[in-house]
């Protein structure tokens, strides 16, 4: 049979990691086809081989039957093949129509403006896209960003297209909507390969799976001959257990509290305490003021109104640092811009944010031994898949960058930790190990607020509950208090529930 798609062989080599080891990856004309495997399985990298962005050490591609050598994007774009990443390289100042247009390598010396736009527009109507082409990027939430690397994808005339975890950084709305997408893109005779680490999803929409196990391909299975259990075992290798235990400790003194502050401008003020020996859960659609609080709580937005403690101590305008050497961890919502310096070893990563402890320090040099030392630890404590401290942070698979700063944040015994949207991007074994992680500190003492778009994981481990809705809190409870239902319709701004 002629496979739009066939991988034969490919290894992939990054000094001592075997990051793809022999792998057949075959996928057929007009299918779907999920890619899963646990957090540095090699998923990125056997995909960033077929796009030109990385060339194998061995192994052979065919494309439609052809043997091919794709040697960079360009080679890829003009064979069909289109791919969107895991993190979105669009011009944030250029409008949505610039972004679609502007680099398109078919472009021989200048630029039809109208033709270009009504071709881009002929594309939206045909997949029923929703966006204003004239809009900045920058004005976009993300999902709408998201569909702007789609048209991208579509304009260069793609008919292979590979998907790069694209709902992880979605909320379930945003989510479904994207799944509909993909599976009308199958209905116009697309050909599509799926990374997700959801495997609801994937049994929503895949048509069959391949599973990668440390770089090696241990399963291809058709949906029809899988279930949810079924891939997980194949992932991990061994049954996965998903219960937590939780211990039922009394809470404490307030170790943190937020009072009187406008998250949003013209909302009413957010008050909040945080106490020991608990984990406050903040539930809500993305997009409704969980980050303007995250920002607030780390000290980076100076509020005219309202005040912040933290251990009984005012901190309103703290600076971050300060408040970091007070006892406050963060593991922020977006690594890229607050977790990590991708250009740097894993060493130096591990000195951010604790580059004034004297743990670290000494007479105003730093203390390379012990920090070394400590990065190895943390390593082997926290499993980061890697070849070793020198590696840059940015080469890590994206779930193993999130290990990083857990590891980070969490290291130096905090009183408090905000804990922004922790398990994004992370296979169901290190979700799992967060989440126990998280409940050890409560049970330790540690006040822990919790943002999460996923409603799930903040009803299983939050001890209260706020809910936030346009920039205000609108109840607070227990969480014994709310059913799923209620939850949920509060969220979409219809009160009512306990308060
Ligand atoms: N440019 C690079 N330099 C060094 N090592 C790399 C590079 N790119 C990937 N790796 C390594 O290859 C391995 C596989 O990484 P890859 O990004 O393919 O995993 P993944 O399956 O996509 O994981 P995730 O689910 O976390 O995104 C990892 O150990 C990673 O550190
Ligand atoms: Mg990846």
């Amino acid at each position: 049979m002629e496979y739009a798609i066939e991988m034969r062989g490919i290894t992939k080599r990054f000094g001592a990691v075997t990051a793809n080891d022999n792998i057949d990856f075959l996928v057929k004309p007009q299918e779907i086809h999920c890619l899963l495997g646990e957090n540095g399985s090699g998923k990125t990298t056997l995909m960033n081989i077929l796009f030109g962005i990385y060339t194998m050490d061995e192994g052979q591609i065919k494309v439609n039957g052809q043997p091919v050598h794709i040697r960079s994007p360009r080679d890829a774009s003009r064979l069909g093949i289109g791919m969107v990443h895991q993190h979105f390289m669009l011009f944030n100042q250029n409008t949505v129509l610039e972004n679609i247009i502007l680099g398109d390598e078919r472009v021989p010396f200048f630029l039809d403006y109208e033709k270009s736009r009504k071709e881009v527009q002929s594309l939206l109507d045909r997949y029923e896209f929703h966006i204003d082409l004239d809009e900045k990027i920058c004005n976009l939430s993300v999902g709408m960003k998201q569909r702007v690397e789609i048209l991208k994808v579509l304009y260069r005339g793609a008919e292979i297209i590979i998907f790069d975890e694209p709902t992880s950084v979605l909320t379930p709305q945003e989510s479904d909507i994207l799944l509909g997408m993909i599976q009308n893109l199958r209905e116009q005779g697309k050909t599509v390969v799926f990374i997700s680490h959801k495997l609801g999803e994937t049994m929503t929409i895949g048509d069959s799976m391949t599973v990668l196990r440390k770089g090696a391909a241990v399963a291809n299975v058709l949906r029809e001959e899988t279930s949810v259990h079924d891939l997980a075992r194949h992932m991990v290798g061994k049954e996965v257990e998903t219960s937590l235990e939780r211990e039922e400790v009394e809470p404490g003194e307030c170790v943190f509290e937020l009072a009187d502050v406008p998250i949003w401008e013209h909302r009413k003020s957010c008050n909040l305490r945080v106490h020991e020996y608990e984990i406050l859960g903040i539930a809500g659609v993305d997009g409704n003021g969980q980050m303007e609080l995250e920002e607030s709580i780390i000290g980076l937005r100076d509020h005219r109104q309202g005040h912040q403690y933290l251990l009984g101590e005012e901190i309103t305008h703290e600076p971050t640092l300060l408040r970091k050497l007070k006892g406050m961890a963060h593991i922020p919502s977006d690594r890229h811009k607050y977790g990590i310096l991708p250009n740097e070893t894993l060493c130096r990563n591990y000195l951010l944010g604790n580059q004034e402890r004297e743990e670290f320090k000494s007479h105003g040099l730093i203390r390379t031994q012990r920090l070394d030392r400590f990065s190895e630890e943390m390593i082997e404590k926290y499993n980061v898949y890697t070849s070793g401290i020198e590696q840059t942070s940015g080469s890590l698979s994206g779930g193993n960058q999130q290990k990083l700063v857990l590891s980070r944040e969490l290291s130096q015994s905090p009183k408090f930790i905000l804990a922004a949207q922790p398990t994004v991007g992370l296979d169901i074994g290190a979700i799992e190990f967060v989440h126990r992680t998280l409940l050890q500190k409560r049970e330790e003492g540690c006040a822990i607020l919790l943002i999460s778009a996923d409603l799930s994981e903040v009803m299983a481990l939050s001890d209260r509950i706020a809910v936030m809705y346009e920039g205000e809190i609108v109840a607070v409870g227990d969480s014994s208090e709310f059913t799923r239902d209620e939850l949920g319709l509060m969220m979409a701004g219809h009160l009512g529930g306990a308060s």
